[in-house]
């Protein structure tokens, strides 16, 4: 019995279907998924995974096949038949990747607004100066205008007067080094933000983190207890918010596992917003070529219980004030250099041996 073509296009196809939809959600290309953003961005890498995997082994499997099927045989020296172009089929080879390709678009557009990433109010309420009165779309915001302000000013400026309240990020941050962008118009004016989602829009955050970025390391300030450390402990299923700014260049915040980055940029205030889903340390990695050890500026992200993180925050705040009772003990007067130096330099590995073949 002779199969028809038809049935075997309609085998073929069903094959390929399953084949495509069963690996763009099993090929294990991504880190564990860390955080309740993270699910979205799966969503939509899957989604194009089953698209291009279909397309992948629809061209290489017609490829093959008429490689092998219209061969030159041997003794064939005909010319091949003259065949002219297809319009039907140049039409629908153009208008399925166009309708891909625009429901990709709409698909990651949707990630972002679930994300956050359109926050409206962020042009809103910046006030219009007489310049961005005459920038182009300055018409839309004003009309938008009604729409009631979400948590807090998006203004650079004042971002930045907000996290310098914290002494302890006051004194990381050299803010007074850095001019802020305080009139520029339209998003200059604005901070990059992702998040809040809008399920969480208006909430306030249940965490808030500074974060500084400098050649070539990660400074976090936690505003609410004064504690400065170089690893970022968050609170798993609590929503944390970083409000970040850097020292020196542009840096870039990345932890694959949370599936965002933010820019970390130079008198400029951006934001994040996730809720970590998951418990353990992951790798912070920054994403933006920042000078020649740009590679060494990584730590350690902790997504820890909520009262593992008050007890780590406890354990940073004893270990300070014995650092300064320590300090202020010590007179230097009254001692002799080895002696001052003594317990640092056993907290660096060298000993006071060492420090003697110096001296002579
Ligand atoms: Cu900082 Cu690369």
């Amino acid at each position: 019995m002779k199969i028809p073509s038809s049935i075997w296009t309609l085998l073929i196809g069903i094959l390929l279907t399953l084949v495509s939809l069963w690996y763009g959600q099993n090929h294990g290309l991504l880190p564990t998924a860390a955080s309740d953003e993270a699910s979205l961005v799966d969503g939509l890498f899957n989604t194009m995974m089953i698209v291009s995997t279909g397309i992948f082994l629809l061209v290489e499997g017609i490829l093959i096949y008429s490689a092998i099927r219209y061969r030159r045989r041997a003794g064939d020296n005909a010319d091949g038949p003259p065949v002219h172009g297809n319009v039907p089929l140049e039409i629908l080879w153009t208008a399925i990747p166009a309708v891909i390709v625009i429901g990709i678009s709409v698909y990651s557009f949707d990630v972002y607004n679930e994300m956050g990433g359109f926050n409206p109010h962020a042009v809103h309420e910046a006030p219009m100066t007489p310049q961005a009165m005459r920038m182009p779309g300055a018409a839309i915001a004003a009309t938008l205008s009604d729409t009631p302000p979400s948590t807090g000013s998006d203004r650079n400026q004042e971002r930045a007067d907000e996290a310098m309240q914290d002494p302890a990020t006051a004194a990381v941050r050299n803010a007074d080094q850095i001019p802020q962008l305080r009139e520029a118009p339209g998003t200059g004016l604005v901070s990059p933000t992702i998040g809040p989602t809008p399920d969480k829009e208006g909430k306030p955050p249940a965490f808030v983190v500074n974060v500084t970025g400098l050649q070539y390391a990660w400074i976090f300030t936690y505003p609410e207890t004064g504690v400065t450390s170089g690893e970022l402990h968050v609170p798993i299923g609590r929503e944390v918010q970083l409000n970040m700014t850097a020292n020196d260049v542009i840096h870039a915040f990345w932890v694959p596992e949370f599936r965002l980055k933010q820019d970390v940029i130079p008198g400029r205030q951006s934001e994040i917003r996730f809720t970590p889903s998951k418990e353990g340390d992951y790798a912070l990695i920054c994403a933006e070529l920042c000078g020649p050890y740009h590679g060494a500026m990584r730590t350690q992200v902790v997504v820890q219980k909520p009262q593992e993180l008050e007890q780590w925050i406890q354990e940073q705040l004893v270990a300070s004030t014995e650092e300064l009772k320590q300090a202020v003990a010590m007179n230097p007067t009254d001692l002799s250099p080895n002696e001052f130096l003594t317990p640092y330099t056993s907290q660096m590995g060298i000993h006071s041996e060492m420090l003697h073949q110096l001296h002579k």
